[in-house]
Parts: structure tokens; sequence; C-alpha cells
């Protein structure tokens, strides 16, 4: 009887082992970080970018912008920016949501 609850006490302990296992996961590519903006030194572009970073990923990640099809354009971006702003009440600054809009366009 001790010998067969020695036994099941270490059956139970090596399978506790086995779960505790260290394992590894692949892990797909970050995307969190917006782009680095495009449409050169223009001043505007990089104000966006960093106006962007501060006000748009804050309920969202990033990939709410990035999977929108490339070239959308000013008009669209626009309307995000406005959507963002006047449908859920995103507490961005006129000015700011200016130059995101302009990052936007040029970026994406
Ligand atoms: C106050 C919260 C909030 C902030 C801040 C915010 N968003 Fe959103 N955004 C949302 C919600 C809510 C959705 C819709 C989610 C859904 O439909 O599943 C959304 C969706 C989107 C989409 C997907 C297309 C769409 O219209 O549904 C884009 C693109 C987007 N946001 C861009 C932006 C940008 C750019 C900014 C910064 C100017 C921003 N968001 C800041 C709440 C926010």
């Amino acid at each position: 009887m001790t010998r067969f609850l020695v036994t099941s006490i270490a059956l139970i302990l090596a399978a506790g082992t086995a779960v505790a296992e260290p394992r590894s996961y692949a892990l797909p590519e970050p995307t969190a970080q917006l782009r680095a903006p495009q449409g050169g030194t223009d001043t505007t572009h990089i104000m966006g970018f960093e106006a962007a970073q501060a006000n748009c990923m804050s309920c969202h990640s990033v990939d709410y912008i990035a999977m929108q099809p490339p070239g959308k354009g000013k008009a669209f971006w626009e309307a995000e920016v406005s959507k963002m702003i006047k449908v859920y009440h995103a507490p961005i600054a006129e000015a700011d949501a200016k130059v995101i809009a302009a990052y936007l366009t040029a970026t994406y």
C-alpha cells in the first residue's frame, strides 16, 4: 500500500514537471508601429507622424491604419480622422487632425 502511494505520488510529480516544461512559440512579426513619414523633409508630415503616434494608438492598434488599401488619398484620410473625432470622440485638436491626415495621405 505504501509502495503504491509512493509510486502514485512520484507519477503525479513527474506529470506536473512535464506540464511545466518551458515552451517556445513563434510570434508573428510586430506590426504595432506607424510607418516612418514619407514626403521628404516636409515638417508637416513629421509633425503628423508624431501627432498620430500620440493620438491614434490609444483605442486600437495601428493595424486599422495599415490594413487600408494603399493610396486612398487625402479625402479618405481626412474623413477617417474626422470620423475618429466626431463618431468615436477621439480627443484630437483641429491642428493635430490636419497634420495627421497629411501624414497618412503621404505615407499610406
Ligand atoms: C476614441 C478612440 C479612437 C481613437 C483615439 C482613434 N480611433 Fe480609429 N477607430 C475607433 C473605433 C471605435 C473604430 C471602429 C472599430 C470597429 O469598427 O471595429 C476605429 C476604426 C479605425 C479605422 C478603420 C476604418 C474605420 O473607419 O472603421 C481606421 C483607419 C482608424 N480607426 C484610424 C484612426 C486614426 C488615423 C486615428 C488618429 C487620428 C484613430 N483611428 C484614433 C476608435 C478610435
